[in-house]
């Protein structure tokens, strides 16, 4: 679907439909003056008397189909005072589907409607538009890649809409408008691409198809990336992640991105660590079978990286971000006569040892090399990782809780502010020095595996021992929040989220969190 501007007086405004917002008990002079002229005859549609703004109350009213504005779709917000971001996204992805189902090719939304929701939001136009265009995307999402044409088909699945135009009045698009417009779709892009990964089968994503994925993501957009193969990996001397990797006829992947825009390739990077997991059996400690197959989705960090950089490269202003390094430790976790055995001790890249108590406990190996090689290649100016990494935070936060681990009051403050603007659940954790004992070993340095009481903060404990002095970390555990079984009207299709690519998103832009990069 194509996103489109028009600008002109309402009543040059052409569209299959338009949609419009509306609080409880207010009309068209409040939330869309323009459209009067846009669609006279809704003056004269009595239906118009009927809308009475409720929350998720929707109407559609007719004019005469010659017309260029023949239909109007009106939304309830509800009060102004129960407004809120999410419902908002919600109501304008459900209003996106509902103009699908019925087939309308081309939509209209009057921006005065969002400047309108935005007074009671207070919040600005740009930000309304950059999250109606966000959900108006994932709002039609749909996953039909692994479907044939043999398949059971569920009737004509309509097509989506040609394009959704947002209406001005102004003679032209603002350029902050337009820039807000454009930074919406290149997220929601990369939310998408984050939510196919994740959503892919592992018997078609395995490493090595991670790894193709960065470099097509490479050289559409002019981002460096190397990839270490299997060898590179144990000739490198990452044993934690070489151990992970072992039992897989796939061999595993070590994935590097950069995003440096002129003139920042001396500033320290900013650098991401995806957990790229692309099945998580548990390995020889075997998980039970109930829910396995959602552990296609334990790539969820690494989609995430790579669902950001989908975003850097579409962004209209991707200059203006900090150098951004992404890296990708893969592998597949699978039970094998080769693979990494509860006891064994291996040597990762930091030269610490570590004893496998648990091949479940997979994450946190080959995050703890990934974190190394980040502070021995660069010196992050931010060091962050997202991982789909313990059922223990599920346990703690629900399936819609990221936890947050990190010192850094800056840091957390600006992820907890970007989270509240794109609607991300995300609650501190804490690193207590007293818990990190748990992870002693008779024979190693340390153990990977702590016991099952606190199991998200013994996993941050021991990245924690990977993470040099005075290097600004910060760790989100997205094992809930990744991988959805609930389908909703921002997640059409179950299953992979794209948790994390907006909020990073928007992370990258916040000066305060970041801090000095030069
Ligand atoms: N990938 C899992 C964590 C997970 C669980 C993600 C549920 C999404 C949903 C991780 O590798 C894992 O298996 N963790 C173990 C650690 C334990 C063995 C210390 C866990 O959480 O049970
Ligand atoms: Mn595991
Ligand atoms: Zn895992």
């Amino acid at each position: 679907m194509d996103i489109r501007f028009q600008n002109a007086s309402g009543g040059e405004w052409r569209a299959d439909c338009a949609m419009v917002f509306a609080f409880v008990k207010d009309g068209p002079e409040q939330y869309a003056p323009a459209l009067w002229e846009a669609a006279p005859w809704l003056e004269i549609s009595p239906g118009l008397r009927d809308f009475g703004g409720k929350k998720d109350e929707q109407l559609l009213l007719y004019g005469h189909p010659e017309l260029p504005v023949p239909r109007v779709l009106l939304c309830g917000l509800g009060g102004r005072e129960d407004f809120s971001l999410e419902h908002f996204r919600e109501t304008v992805a459900k209003a996106m589907c509902f103009c699908r189902s019925r087939g309308f090719e081309t939509l209209g939304l009057p921006v005065e409607c969002l400047d309108y929701a935005a007074r009671a939001a207070d919040r600005t136009r740009e930000f309304l538009l950059r999250e109606a265009t966000v959900a108006a995307m994932l709002g039609l999402h749909r996953c039909e890649m692994y479907r044939s044409a043999l398949g059971e088909q569920d009737g004509d699945t309509p097509a989506d809409p040609r394009w959704l135009g947002y209406l001005f009045t102004e003679k032209e698009t603002p350029d902050a408008a337009h820039r807000a417009v454009r930074q919406g779709e290149a997220e929601a892009s990369g939310v998408i691409l984050a939510r196919d990964l994740s959503n892919a089968p592992a018997n078609h994503l395995g490493p090595s198809v991670l790894a193709e994925e960065a470099r097509k993501l490479a050289s559409a957009h002019a981002f460096n990336c190397t990839v270490l193969d299997a060898e590179q990996i144990r000739d490198m001397g990452m044993g934690a992640l070489w151990a992970v990797g072992q039992g897989s006829e796939q061999e595993p992947r070590f994935i590097v991105l950069e995003h440096c825009p002129q003139g920042k390739e001396a500033h320290k990077p900013v650098i991401v660590v995806g957990k790229g997991v692309t099945f998580d059996t548990g390995g020889i400690s075997l998980k039970p079978p109930a829910k396995m197959h959602e552990m296609k989705g334990d790539m969820g960090g690494a989609a995430a990286v790579l669902g950001l950089f989908a975003a850097i490269g579409a962004l209209p202003d991707a200059d203006v971000l900090p150098r951004v390094v992404g890296l990708i430790p893969a592998a597949e976790n699978m039970p094998d006569g080769r693979s990494v055995r509860p006891g064994d001790v291996v040597t990762t890249l930091s030269g610490k040892t570590v004893e496998i108590l648990n091949t479940d406990a997979e994450g946190r190996l080959l995050l703890c090399d990934a974190l190394s090689y980040a502070q021995q290649q660069w010196e992050p100016a931010v060091l962050l990782d997202i991982a789909t990494l313990t059922g223990a935070c599920v346990i703690a936060l629900g399936d819609y809780g990221t936890g947050l681990f990190t010192a850094d009051p800056f840091l957390r403050r600006g992820i907890e502010e970007a989270a509240e603007d794109t609607g991300d659940l995300v609650w501190p954790l804490p690193l207590w020095d007293a818990y990190d004992k748990n992870l002693k070993s008779d024979v190693a340095d340390m153990t990977n595996m702590g016991p099952r009481e606190g199991g998200a903060l013994n996993a941050a404990l021991f990245l924690r021992r990977f993470v040099n002095k005075g290097v600004r970390w910060a760790h989100l555990d997205i094992a809930g929040p990744g991988y959805v079984v609930k389908a909703s009207p921002l997640l059409p299709v179950p299953g992979g989220t794209g948790m994390g690519v907006r909020l990073l998103c928007r992370l990258l832009r916040d000066k305060d969190a970041l801090g000095p990069l030069e």
